[in-house]
């Protein structure tokens, strides 16, 4: 049984004293919620400050980035002992704002999982196709490039410390969410390569999350779906009522 994930991305919002009292929020409001596990990822300036403001909450600490290199000289950029020692326990790496706005490549997305995985940290891979892609009926091939290019040298034992998130491109943050019956068909597409790749059970043990516009209005229709796993949530994680509203209905 997979246990369902639902992570927030607060992406490049708000400011330390609203970080503190979202997540504080979120503990008191989901501090008896035991079957769903729960993430929030804050930018890299208020890690420290959501992780202080989670206490002991259940409710984990993600960055929506990380750097390859473990330390040096590379100006601006966060290794994973940094996220590790400011309170992170997750990831995200390829996130389709950073391959399609920050230019981040197939290449440099697989050097990052690989050295998150190393690190102890706990990834959530992203991929999904942009519009113009599903338009010209390219998903399964953009979906399937991206999987293998960002899971290059990842060994089957370590694919249990990884999460999928499918995100088209052309849901987030737009208001159009994928129908259930899009996001399963990619879902199940997604379980079927991971079973070629590496075997049957280590394809029925990954946990994918769906993302791109999830609200609590559509949180029970996309979860019902079978290979649906969980959500990564950008705008409906901002409030502490529609986040937890979205967890409620799926425990
Ligand atoms: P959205 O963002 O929920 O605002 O569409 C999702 C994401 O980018 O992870």
């Amino acid at each position: 049984m997979r246990k369902p994930f639902i992570a927030g991305n607060w992406k490049m919002n708000n400011d330390a004293k609203y970080s503190a009292e979202l997540a504080a929020g979120l503990a008191a409001a989901l501090k008896d919620v035991t079957t769903v596990d729960i993430a929030v990822c804050p930018t890299f300036v208020y890690l420290q400050t959501v992780a202080n403001a989670l206490g002991d909450s259940s409710i984990k600490v993600g960055a929506q980035d990380v750097y390859f290199e473990s330390n040096g000289a590379f100006t601006g950029e966060i290794s994973t002992d940094m996220l590790k020692d400011v309170g992170c326990t997750y990831a995200l790496i390829g996130h389709s704002e950073r391959r399609h706005v920050l230019g981040e490549t197939d290449e440099i997305v697989n050097k990052k999982l690989l050295s998150v995985l190393k690190s102890g940290l706990l990834p959530i891979l992203c991929v999904g196709e942009l519009l113009e892609e599903r338009e010209a009926k390219k998903t399964t091939e953009v979906v399937t490039t991206q999987i293998k290019a960002g899971l290059a040298s990842v060994s089957a034992e370590e694919m249990s410390n990884i999460t999928l998130a499918y995100e088209p491109v052309w849901a987030i943050g737009t208001g159009k969410t994928a129908t259930a019956d899009q996001a399963q068909e990619v879902h199940a597409m997604i379980r079927k390569l991971l079973a070629e790749m590496y075997d049957a059970d280590t394809a029925e043990n990954v946990r994918i999350q769906y993302g791109g516009s999830a609200k609590p209005a559509n949180t029970a229709e996309l979860m019902a779906n079978a290979d649906v796993d969980g959500l990564l949530v950008g705008g409906a994680s901002l409030k502490v009522e529609d986040f937890a509203a979205m967890i409620k209905n799926v425990e």
